[in-house]
């Protein structure tokens, strides 16, 4: 297994749209793995696969307390079924040190396809529904700022930029 590295927002890469995978195969299986220890060694609760330059429709994720139920999404999808809005402090890997409150839908129902190709449905809320609809944004090249005021965004953009800078 290894860590991968994880672009940062304002990384033009972050703004390309995901194909989806069709091959359930060794491949897939190693990178999951990579992308689950990218994500533990990062605390974060959800990694897509574009913010480690794959541009493959592939989320994992782990809202839970121990960090020890890790979920793999292939190829996911969703509906809403309460249009009610849910507030959370979003942060990202890709977009670190900031966060910022964004309303989502409150409830969905999630498809998607598991490591092996079996799809599988699962009604998400909560913290756990926020996640998914923010790593499937990932997938289409959206990241949580795009939901922010431009003022706000330019911001949290300058800042990171200037970061990137003094780390190159
Ligand atoms: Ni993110």
């Amino acid at each position: 297994m290894s860590i991968l590295q994880i672009l940062e927002f304002p990384h033009p890469n972050l703004r390309k749209v995901a194909t989806p995978v069709k091959v359930f195969d060794e491949e897939l299986s190693g990178l999951i793995d990579d992308m689950l220890e990218t994500m533990y060694d990062a605390n974060g609760i959800g990694l897509a696969a574009t913010q480690v330059d794959i541009h493959k429709r592939l989320i994992v994720l782990d809202v839970s307390e121990d960090r020890d139920n890790p979920k793999i999404l292939v190829n996911p999808s969703f509906q809403i079924i309460k249009e009610d809005l849910a507030e959370y402090d979003e942060g990202c890997l890709s977009v670190p040190g900031f966060y910022e409150t964004v309303c989502r839908p409150e409830t969905i129902l999630l498809k998607a396809q598991d490591k092996i190709g079996e799809v599988f449905e699962l009604k998400a809320e909560g913290i756990l529904s926020t996640c998914i609809q923010h790593e499937i944004d990932h997938l289409d090249g959206k990241l949580f700022v795009d939901y922010l005021s431009a003022l706000k965004r330019n911001r949290i953009r300058n800042k990171l930029e200037k970061e990137q800078r003094k780390h190159s």
